[in-house]
């Protein structure tokens, strides 16, 4: 009660400053009217209370930057035809239920920048006309139940720059026509997807400096309507998760100055409608293969001020429709041609802030560097060093054979990598590539797999091409295939690896490295151990070469004894076959010389 009666003694105080001042005809002291608009401005007049005389016709009130401390009800009774009310940056506390209470016609009420703690229910009803109402930067801590019950035409909502903690959940119901809201600087900790399910016309959202730390599954489930998502200033968040904007159809995503360190690409695969996407300033330092291959619609991508240093090869898959990409201010230190799925479509570029090598990759944004539009801010070569600082729009033609040009990958030191290693033993192969620019280097396994940076099983690729293999197996044994490109070609190259069993492990388990999940059951069609395998080839040598030796005698006997004739000889010899039950039937084992003497 207490702060009512203060009001009413300002009020009072001003009823003797009016009778004192002059009053203007229709129009309070102090105050700008415009009859033939129904407005009345008091902007910044150091009023307390709203002012006497205002005509009650009145249609548009401006009381923003005053003193007044309190709305009770009945204050604004006298001016019923009242559609736009601003008392932004007043020292408002409290209002009273009912403070609006016959404003069937206000469409505007901003109460910006006052000193609102909590809003009772029942202050805004029958304000169906509402459309929009700024609450923002005051210092409400709890959004109540039902609070804006009755506001069923409200377009607009603003409740930023409070210390809210808490949006209980039914705050929203009755917001029928919501179409835009705006949560910023506040003290939430998490969003509640029940209070926003309630906003089925929303149509934008803006979630800015907040301290949520991550998005929930059913964060925006309900929100079949909304095209404009825009998340912004979240330090804490670190991942955009896979299911998190499940259920949008989003039309505009911005998602900006978080912690993200990776493009949220599954996040964004059903958004086959988004035309823009904004990404700038995230700790993001790779655009892989694919990323933002489902979003066809796509025209506008900006990714600037992140710690973007490699766009890998068709990164930008799918982006059929793809006009704008902005990628300013990053670690580039190339842009190729390869990363789109046509460049054809792009229109402005923004590469500028990158430390871009000017060498052939680039020769397709020189190429086009008359009709790509670079937003103003043209991007620069940082090397080579005869060009640092030039601008790739201004550069003559006759330099472009000079620097656009690149050398084709050349793998030096081609001697032949023959390794025969034990089983366990470690193994290097050598591929060391020269090109402009530097080529990447790869290796293939006999496994066709892949082996980069990252090891793959035992295998790893080191520093210079170097491809190493801890403690290798039977199985490792064949060709390996060293691949070095980069935009001017490739070169490859072939090293092979022979791996023998260990001297202590039988034959049958180290061949057995692909059979092991056919387990124990399979193992006795392996009976021989290593020692027998040596003995019997061994045995079977001796007798073929001892045949061998023997058809030789015989036909330098022959050709002594019988002159200079022409003959044909055929040597049958049977090899003993290892392979247990299979050779045991004979047949198969038998294979057949034929000799001929000249
Ligand atoms: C809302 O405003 C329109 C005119 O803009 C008016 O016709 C209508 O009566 C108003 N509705 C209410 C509930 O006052
Ligand atoms: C909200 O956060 C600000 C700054 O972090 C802090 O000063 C304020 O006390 C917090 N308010 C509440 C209600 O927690
Ligand atoms: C951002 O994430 C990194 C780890 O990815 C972490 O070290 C850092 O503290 C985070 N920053 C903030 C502001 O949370
Ligand atoms: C998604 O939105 C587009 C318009 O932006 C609309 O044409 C399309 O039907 C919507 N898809 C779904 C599944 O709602
Ligand atoms: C992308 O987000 C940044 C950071 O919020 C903002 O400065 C920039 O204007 C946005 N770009 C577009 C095109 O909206
Ligand atoms: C590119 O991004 C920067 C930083 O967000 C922004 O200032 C600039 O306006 C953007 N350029 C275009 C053409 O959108
Ligand atoms: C190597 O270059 C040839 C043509 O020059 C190309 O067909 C092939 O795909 C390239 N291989 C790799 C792995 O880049
Ligand atoms: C050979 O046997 C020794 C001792 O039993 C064992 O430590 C070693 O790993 C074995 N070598 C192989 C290649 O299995
Ligand atoms: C042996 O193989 C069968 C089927 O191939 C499998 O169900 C069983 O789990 C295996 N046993 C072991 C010990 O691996």
């Amino acid at each position: 009660m207490f702060h009512t009666m203060t009001c009413w003694f300002q009020l009072l105080s001003l009823h003797l400053v009016l009778l004192n001042g002059a009053p203007g005809a229709g129009c309070p002291a102090r105050c700008e009217c415009a009859p033939q608009l129904r407005s009345v401005v008091c902007h910044r007049r150091r009023l307390t209370a709203i002012p006497e005389g205002i005509p009650t016709e009145t249609r548009i009130l401006e009381l923003s930057r005053n003193r007044i401390r309190c709305l009770n009800p009945g204050d604004l009774a006298p001016y019923p035809l009242l559609e736009e009310l601003d008392l932004s940056e007043n020292i408002i506390a409290h209002v009273e239920p009912g403070a609006f209470g016959n404003l069937l016609h206000l469409q505007t009420l901003r109460l910006r920048g006052n000193q609102l703690k909590l809003i009772p229910p029942g202050v805004f009803t029958k304000l169906g006309n509402l459309t929009l109402l700024d609450l923002s930067e005051n210092k409400l801590v709890i959004l109540l139940d039902h609070m804006f019950q009755d506001l069923r035409n409200l377009k607009r909502l603003e409740v930023g720059d409070n210390d809210l903690v808490f949006i209980s959940q039914r705050a929203f119901s009755g917001l029928l026509a919501l179409e835009e809201l705006t949560l910023e600087r506040c003290n939430l900790t998490t969003l509640s997807g029940e209070s926003l399910a309630h906003l089925q016309s929303l149509g934008a959202l803006r979630l800015r400096y907040l301290g949520i730390p991550a998005l929930e599954e059913h964060n925006f489930r309900r929100l079949p309507g909304l095209l404009h998502l825009e998340i912004d200033n979240w330090p804490l968040l670190e991942e955009v998760t896979a299911s998190s904007l499940q259920g949008l159809n989003l039309s505009s995503l911005s998602v900006t100055y978080t912690n993200i360190s990776a493009v949220p690409a599954a996040a964004l695969r059903h958004l086959a409608y988004l035309t823009s996407l904004n990404l700038s300033y995230n700790p993001i330092s790779t655009v892989p293969r694919g990323s933002f291959r489902d979003l066809v619609r796509l025209r506008e991508l900006h990714l600037a001020g992140a710690l973007l240093a490699v766009v890998e090869p068709q990164a930008f898959l799918g982006l059929r429709q793809i006009r704008l990409l902005n990628l300013s201010n990053n670690l580039l230190a190339t842009l190729e041609e390869s990363t789109f799925h046509s460049v054809n479509t792009l229109e402005t570029l923004r590469v500028d802030g990158n430390p871009l090598a000017c060498d052939c990759r680039l020769l397709w944004i020189v190429q086009r560097r008359k009709t790509l539009n670079f937003d103003g801010r043209l991007p620069s070569c940082a090397t080579p060093a005869e060009v640092r600082g030039d601008a790739l729009r201004d550069l003559p033609d006759s330099t472009l054979f000079e620097y656009f040009v690149c050398r084709k990958p050349k793998i030096r030191e081609r001697r032949l990598q023959h390794v025969t290693a034990t089983e366990g033993q470690a193994v290097s192969f050598f591929c060391r590539a020269e090109g402009e620019p530097e080529p990447s280097v790869t290796w293939v396994t006999p496994q066709h797999r892949v082996v980069t940076g990252a090891s793959v099983g035992r295998a790893r690729m080191l520093v210079g091409g170097t491809l190493e293999i801890r403690e290798v197996q039977p199985q490792d044994s064949g060709t390996y295939v060293c691949v070095a490109s980069n935009a001017g070609g490739n070169d490859t190259y072939f090293a092979t690896l022979m791996v023998r069993p260990g001297a202590n492990r039988t034959l049958g388990l180290g061949e057995a490295g692909e059979l092991a999940a056919h387990n124990d059951t399979q193992s006795p069609r392996f009976p021989l151990d290593l020692t027998t395998i040596l003995v019997s080839t061994a045995m079977g040598c001796i007798t073929f070469l001892g045949v061998v030796l023997f058809c030789f005698l015989l036909l330098f006997v022959w050709s002594r004894g019988r002159g200079q004739h022409k003959s044909n000889f055929s040597v049958e010899y049977s090899f003993r076959k290892v392979d247990g039950p299979a050779a045991a039937a004979g047949q198969g084992g038998a294979r057949k010389f034929n000799m001929k003497m000249i």
